[in-house]
């Protein structure tokens, strides 16, 4: 078979590396790809992820077998209905379905509608009403634009002044551009935050193993938010019982809705979840796999991906029995200097000769210099997972690993997984 991954991040080659332990997988295209997935697929960095004519062409006259649709912007641009108009079958919620990640609006109006667990909210297409609405507020509170802005639209001011400054931001200054022309101004929930993504064909779903993202830059969760700087499976505080809650109350209820709302889900449904005093509480969807949370899942997954990917798409997902390792996996995310601000680019990366069997390194920004070099090109440029039977041998192994890949400014995060095994010796 012939597969095409459109994507060219850590998460793509993870996902590229799972579809290939499937034996009738003859070629992978990745659209762009990057330098490091070139060595597990044939990457074309001409064709960006947002340019759907140009993938769509690419998929017939390749005579794609399957695709699968990674990133959030061509799902919200229409990539899967296209890729269905051309035959192509595929792997990813349609257009009208990835609003529950790309419209804040859609995905609060549905929790609202449906009763499905979240914090209380407001919508403002006005800034001066916004301003208004904020005087009479408590605090700290949460501001979030509209539309994807890659993972950046949320702002959470401590005090009326701190508000006003983000209302500023995203709708007159317009940082986030058309994504901030209206807002949602959301009550600030707290306790621990649980990643759930799950396979679902529209009507059954198979939740992946939990995990739990690190998004700040710097340790001790402090400096900027990022996309996402290390990760850990499963989260200790998806336990047995918040599980059953989630189910019930958020996972079952929001398919529902998506059928209701006359645009049922169909691809990985991404939970980004709180752990309230007063239960599971959804803080986002996501229409996608996470990245870095699947550099930590896949490895655990034990069931064939491309085989449930084709369920998914033929909805004959219930059938399937979705099965995981045991044991638990870490990721540790090397980055750039300077991410989430300026960094620089084009630094020649150096490997060790080997790798223990237990570790992968996920290439998320690199690309291949003139000389054949893996040289950086982007803020995140690799992420270091390590499964073992325990996470603190996974987080062990990540770490050392991580040590024997360099390139001149990498940066990485020293407490990835810390307050999770502090968790676990506490349950
Ligand atoms: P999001 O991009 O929606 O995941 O938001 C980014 C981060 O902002 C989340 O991972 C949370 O840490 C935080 N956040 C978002 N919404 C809330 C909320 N209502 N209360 C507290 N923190 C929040
Ligand atoms: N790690 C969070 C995300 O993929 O949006």
């Amino acid at each position: 078979m012939k597969l095409l991954v459109v994507g060219g991040g850590g998460r793509e080659h993870a996902i590229i590396q799972k579809l290939k332990e499937n034996p009738a997988v003859e070629t992978v295209y990745a659209l762009p790809g990057n330098g490091g997935i070139a060595q597990d697929a044939v990457c074309v960095p001409e064709i960006g992820a947002k340019d759907i004519p140009a993938i769509v062409d690419f998929a017939r006259s390749h005579a794609i077998d399957f695709a699968v649709v990674a990133p959030d912007d061509p799902l919200a641009l229409g990539c899967v209905d296209k890729l269905h108009e051309a035959g192509i079958p595929c792997f990813g919620p349609i257009a009208k379905a990835a609003r529950i990640e790309a419209s804040k609006v859609f995905s609060k109006n549905l929790m609202k509608k449906y009763g499905i667990p979240t914090a209380g909210y407001e919508v403002f297409d006005d800034p001066k009403a916004a301003l208004e609405y904020l005087k009479t507020a408590s605090f700290p509170i949460v501001i979030k634009a509209d539309g994807l802005a890659l993972g950046k639209g949320v702002l959470i001011p401590q005090d009326l002044d701190e508000a006003e400054a983000a209302v500023k931001t995203i709708m007159e200054d317009r940082a986030f551009g058309d994504s901030g022309n209206e807002i949602v101004i959301e009550e600030f929930l707290t306790g621990p935050e649980v990643s759930v993504l799950a396979f679902t064909d529209g009507t059954a779903i198979a939740p992946m193993v939990s995990s739990m993202d690190h998004k700040r830059a710097g340790d001790n969760d402090t400096g900027l938010n990022t996309g996402g700087m290390g990760t850990v499976a499963p989260n200790p505080y998806y336990t047995a019982e918040v599980a059953r809650v989630c189910m019930d109350t958020i996972f079952l209820p929001t398919l529902a809705a998506m059928r209701a709302e006359g645009c049922p889900f169909k691809g990985c449904l991404y939970f980004g979840l709180m752990i309230t005093p007063d239960g599971p509480k959804v803080i986002e969807y996501n229409c996608r796999f996470g990245d870095p949370e699947t550099q930590v899942v896949l490895p655990l997954l034990k069931t064939d991906l491309l085989t449930i990917m084709q369920a998914v798409e033929n909805e004959t997902l219930g059938e399937l029995e979705v099965e995981w390792h045991d044991g638990a996996a870490a990721c540790v995310i090397l980055a750039s200097g300077g991410y989430p601000s300026h960094y620089e680019k084009g630094k020649v990366m150096t490997f060790p000769e080997g790798l223990p069997a237990n570790v992968t390194l996920y290439h998320a920004g690199d690309k291949l210099d003139g000389e054949g070099r893996l040289v950086t090109s982007g803020g995140r440029v690799l992420g270091v997972t390590a499964t073992a039977p325990t996470l603190k041998e996974a987080l062990a192994d990540a770490y050392a690993a991580a040590e024997t890949v360099d390139f001149e400014g990498k940066y990485l995060r020293h407490d990835i997984g810390r307050r999770a095994l502090a968790a676990m010796e506490g349950q």
